[in-house]
């Protein structure tokens, strides 16, 4: 079965075909990062009028080598995201579908990340499956395509959030992430000045598998006054952010493997090409733990992850039409089963 896939959640514009979950026939994307950098930040507006702009092109090009009488369902991210960006997609979506008669399967932003490692992984469950991005720091213990338990959560900023807004102290550009794992590869964690960071959301009851990031945010800004903003120093800032940012991610990831007793983990999200999470989650192979992601270019937002979860969303039955709404919050998937 053949299914295309389409993603505007944000600011990336992508289309692709991947045939019965597993085989990506294509997965373009065009990213908006360009337009949006002179801003800090996503821009919505300019957002969706940019995936208005490309909607046409890049699905051309997903479809070059498959004609369109080969599709057999249309997946679409409907949320979480920015209402106008996804409306772009959801729209598209629903034309092809009704055109093509076939079905239409809206598909979950936060479901098709944590679908990116099966694309390229047998992953048996159970596992726990945590995704990292710009909007989102969760932890859910996955029992199966339709049986997710959302376990945990940032109480205030997401952990790629955090990344892009101590990028903005330090004057290094959006997207954040890249640019402080790149410096941070260079940088010194352990400066004096650094050594009184604060432990992030210390491990009780409440909080055992929840995630805190503004706080450290608040850390960097007052200790980047006591030292002199050169590129060295930049450098071990980032380095600095990088290991408290990391540690929590990776400790209260922990704390789930080892409460739920369950030996395989898979990553997911933007945040999930970082190189020292990345480093952190494969260390956990040698204490016997089945350790999956996807390539870094699969992390962040692509069709191909949308469609590979539209297969496994079709097989259960949840199937669109034409009154399909877009959503803006995760809330819809409250704390608990799916
Ligand atoms: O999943 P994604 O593409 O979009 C959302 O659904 O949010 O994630 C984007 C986020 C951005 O905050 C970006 O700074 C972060 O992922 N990111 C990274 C890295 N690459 C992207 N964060 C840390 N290290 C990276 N290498
Ligand atoms: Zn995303």
């Amino acid at each position: 079965m053949k299914i295309l896939g389409i993603e505007t959640s944000c600011d990336e514009t992508s289309a692709a075909v991947v045939e019965n979950g597993i085989s990506i026939i294509s997965n373009i994307v065009y990213s908006q990062v360009e337009i949006h950098k002179s801003y800090n930040g996503v821009v919505p507006e300019i957002a969706s009028r940019n995936h208005l702009i490309k909607m046409l092109e890049v699905l051309d090009m997903a479809l070059r080598d498959v004609p369109l009488s080969d599709i057999d369902a249309v997946a679409v991210t409907n949320g979480p995201g920015l209402i106008g960006s996804l409306l772009v997609g959801l729209s598209t979506a629903k034309g092809l579908a009704l055109s093509l008669a076939k079905p239409l399967i809206p598909v979950n932003h936060v479901e098709a990340h944590m679908y990116a490692p099966h694309l390229f992984n047998m992953i048996d469950f159970p596992y726990i499956g945590l995704v990292a991005s710009g909007g989102h720091t969760l932890l859910y213990m996955c029992s199966g395509y339709d049986s997710l338990e959302l376990i945990g959560t940032t109480v205030d900023d997401a952990v790629g959030e955090a990344y892009d807004k101590v990028a903005k102290l330090l004057g290094l550009g959006y997207p954040g992430g890249p640019l402080i794992d790149k410096l941070a590869r260079e940088g010194n964690p352990d400066i004096p000045e650094f050594s009184d960071m604060p432990r992030l959301l210390p491990d009780t009851e409440r909080d055992r598998y929840n995630f805190s990031y503004s706080g450290l945010k608040t850390a960097i800004a007052y200790r980047l006054g006591r030292i002199r903003n050169t590129d060295a120093a930049k450098k071990d800032i980032a380095a600095a952010f990088q290991k408290s940012a990391i540690e929590l991610l990776c400790r209260k990831t922990k704390n789930a493997l080892n409460d739920f007793n369950v030996k395989r983990l898979a990553v997911s999200g933007g945040v999930a090409a970082n190189s020292l999470l990345r480093e952190e989650i494969l260390k956990l192979k040698y204490e016997g733990f089945e350790v999956y992601t996807a390539p870094a270019e699969y992390c962040s937002d692509n069709a191909a992850m949308v469609a590979g979860r539209g297969y496994q969303d079709y097989k259960a039955g949840r199937i669109g039409n034409l009154r399909t709404d877009a959503y803006s919050r995760l809330s819809v998937i409250k704390k608990g089963k799916r």
